[in-house]
């Protein structure tokens, strides 16, 4: 480091500090860590400093000095990121900007049915918020717990109710977010109709950080489901899911709030790690959906359609099995063990991410040669398959054989597998990342699935509203030669 550029830094770190107070900047590797570590723990960065604002004002001074500076910012929600979108890199030269201290529930307007978030509210608390006030905020991931608003906006989050209510941007009216040179773009309006022009929120929402800070937004609310029934299927096969779903979606029309897909090997993998967790049917099934219907009230009503398609399911030789919740309890039982997927994964050392969407129609052959690829290449992975069906989502998660160390089994295979996996879904019209968004693990492989015309508005969008490449710099966009 030269003279000029280390008084440059102490400079820039000093400013921060004055902006967000001493205990609000961290600059001790130690201290920097959780923050620099993605959560699967498979990427390592390094910051310069790490700053948690508490106020929108604050994010656009922090911007301004690190636009004048010169210096790269990553924002970071909960820092769920599945595709090390939310990390710095090894260069050690960025300032990763955590939104956890805006965790404000700003207004809920119940006649509008619209809450205002600061970003950095936990998913668990906007719907927790909601509840409170007699409505339904239905964005619905493992994940709640932990990440944060700003982050599902800015991956577009999706999880096991989009079937229902649409995915992130589908739930939003408006952003406030704070641009690379500090000026602060809002539309925290709440308006279901507003034809001004260009959609401009819709650029910031899904762009993983690379355009600007989601500081806050405006989203949607539902009414409470009134009555729910819910039911772990085992289906003769995906196909057998597909068609399922077609005379579920006939039966309960716009009720099948849930349809997930789950695999064996991705039941067993729950089971062995969490002993304490049983499993729904006695015997093991290759295929099985866990599907969920919501209405305002009736509760028979809704049990009764559940048992319609459950019977025609058995007279069509779909379904081979079921246990329908009893109670509560069961349900959630039902989606622990669906949920618990993902971390059972990551306790065994990781597995290959592929997160496709494909046409309903063709996903059930997509899933049969997709795994006959990957068997072909790794004989012995366990097919962790499961997903949102409903919406033609499905994790192809490949996980390593019990007696193979996952770090081998990841050299080895991760990336053949997920090139055969996504290359399969492009060809068929599918996309290589339906809910994850693409951040640094997927950037490279926009290259194969998307136009050069594509790539060059992208860049293009990029360049107008990022001219330094200071925001996430590295995620996402691919550098193609003549792009960058
Ligand atoms: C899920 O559906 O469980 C999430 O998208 C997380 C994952 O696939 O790992
Ligand atoms: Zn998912």
């Amino acid at each position: 480091m030269t003279a000029t550029s280390a008084n440059s830094s102490a400079q820039l770190l000093q400013g921060l500090r004055a902006i967000v107070g001493d205990k609000a900047c961290m600059e001790a590797a130690d201290d920097m860590q959780p923050f620099t570590t993605d959560y699967r723990k498979l990427y390592h960065g390094k910051a310069l400093a790490v700053v948690l604002p508490a106020t929108t004002q604050q994010v656009s001074e922090v911007m301004a000095l690190c636009f004048r500076h010169g210096v790269p910012v990553v924002p970071q929600g909960g820092n769920t990121s599945l595709m090390g979108g939310a990390v710095p890199d090894a260069a050690g030269d960025a300032v990763v900007l955590n939104l956890r201290r805006m965790n404000q529930v700003q207004e809920i307007d119940v006649v509008n049915d619209t809450m205002t978030l600061s970003a950095g509210v936990t998913l668990q608390a906007a719907r927790a918020a909601a509840q409170e006030a007699g409505r339904l905020f239905p964005l619905r991931i493992g994940s709640e717990g932990s990440c944060q608003i700003g982050g599902n906006l800015s991956t577009n989050a999706g999880g096991t109710a989009v079937l229902r209510y649409g995915n992130m941007r589908d739930l939003t009216l408006g952003i406030e977010a704070v641009l690379p040179d500090g000026r602060i773009y809002s539309s925290l309006r709440g308006l279901r109709k507003d034809n001004t022009g260009y959609d401009l929120k819709q650029l910031f929402i899904g762009s993983e950080g690379t355009l600007g800070i989601i500081t806050a937004a405006v989203l949607k609310l539902m009414p409470l489901p009134g009555a729910t029934a819910a039911a772990w299927i085992a289906v003769r096969d995906p196909h057998a899911a597909v068609e399922l779903l077609t005379e579920a979606k006939r039966v309960a029309g716009q009720a099948v709030t849930a349809f997930e897909l789950i695999s064996g090997p991705a039941l067993t993998l729950v089971l062995e790690s969490m002993p304490q967790l049983s499993a729904p049917l006695p015997e093991t099934h290759d295929w099985m959906v866990l599907i969920e219907l919501t209405s305002g009230g009736d509760a028979e009503g809704l049990d009764a359609m559940l048992m319609g398609i459950l019977e025609q399911g058995l007279e069509r030789g779909l379904v081979t099995d079921a246990a329908i919740a009893a109670s509560l309890a069961d349900t959630r039982a039902f989606w622990q063990l669906r949920e618990e997927i993902s971390d059972a994964q990551t306790r065994t050392g990781g597995s290959i991410k592929c997160d496709i969407s494909i046409p309903l129609s063709k996903i059930a052959d997509f899933i049969a040669e997709a795994s006959a690829q990957v068997l072909a290449l790794a004989p012995d992975a366990r097919m962790v398959i499961y997903g949102h069906m409903g919406d033609g989502n499905v994790h192809f998660n490949p996980l390593r054989p019990k007696d193979m160390a996952a770090a081998e089994f990841l050299a080895q295979n991760y990336a053949r597998v997920s090139h055969a996996v996504d290359g399969l879904a492009t060809r068929q019209n599918g996309s290589i990342s339906a809910e994850h968004g693409i951040g640094v693990a997927k950037r490279d492989d926009l290259l194969e699935c998307k136009s050069p015309v594509e790539l060059e508005l992208m860049w293009q969008i990029k360049r107008a509203l990022d001219p330094g490449n200071l925001l996430n710099p590295g995620k996402v966009l691919p550098g193609a030669k003549g792009l960058v």
